[in-house]
């Protein structure tokens, strides 16, 4: 009876392990390094809902047969744009191609955290 507890208590502590350890990986860091990590993960949320359909899993494009192909987020041309250019490329789309307009989809915080995703992509 009583060892059957002690079994159990052991499972128990062991099991918490892993918690308690990654709670503690998360305090480490600064509140801004947090911030940034969650913003990360958002855009990479909204990424694989909007973007990933055409732009591929990693970025590279072409995900989608259409004619201009969809741009590989990943090579030098677009990420030597500034993140003013991409912002605006994401706000309003391109004319005359399958890039669409993602302003009524994506809140100006959106656009900055699938834009820091884009960039993490091409790191
Ligand atoms: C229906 C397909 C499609 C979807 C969905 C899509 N794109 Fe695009 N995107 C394109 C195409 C096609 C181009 C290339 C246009 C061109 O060649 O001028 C493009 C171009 C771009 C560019 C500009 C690259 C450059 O240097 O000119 C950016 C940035 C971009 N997309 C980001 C995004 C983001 C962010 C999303 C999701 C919110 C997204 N796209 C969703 C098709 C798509």
């Amino acid at each position: 009876m009583t060892s059957r507890f002690i079994v159990l208590g052991a499972l128990f502590v062991l099991s918490c392990q892993p918690v308690a350890h990654a709670a503690s990986e998360q305090m480490k860091g600064s509140p801004q390094t947090l911030r940034e990590h969650y913003d990360l993960q958002e855009g990479k949320r909204l990424y694989e809902q909007y973007c990933r359909f055409c732009h591929g899993e990693q970025g590279k494009g072409k995900a989608f047969d259409v004619t201009p192909p969809p741009a590989d987020l990943t090579s030098p041309a677009v990420q030597q744009k500034s993140d003013y250019e991409l912002t605006q490329i994401i706000h309003g789309g391109e004319q005359g191609t399958a890039m669409g307009a993602w302003k009524w989809a994506l809140s100006d915080k959106d656009k900055q955290n699938v834009l820091q995703y884009i960039r993490s992509l091409a790191r």
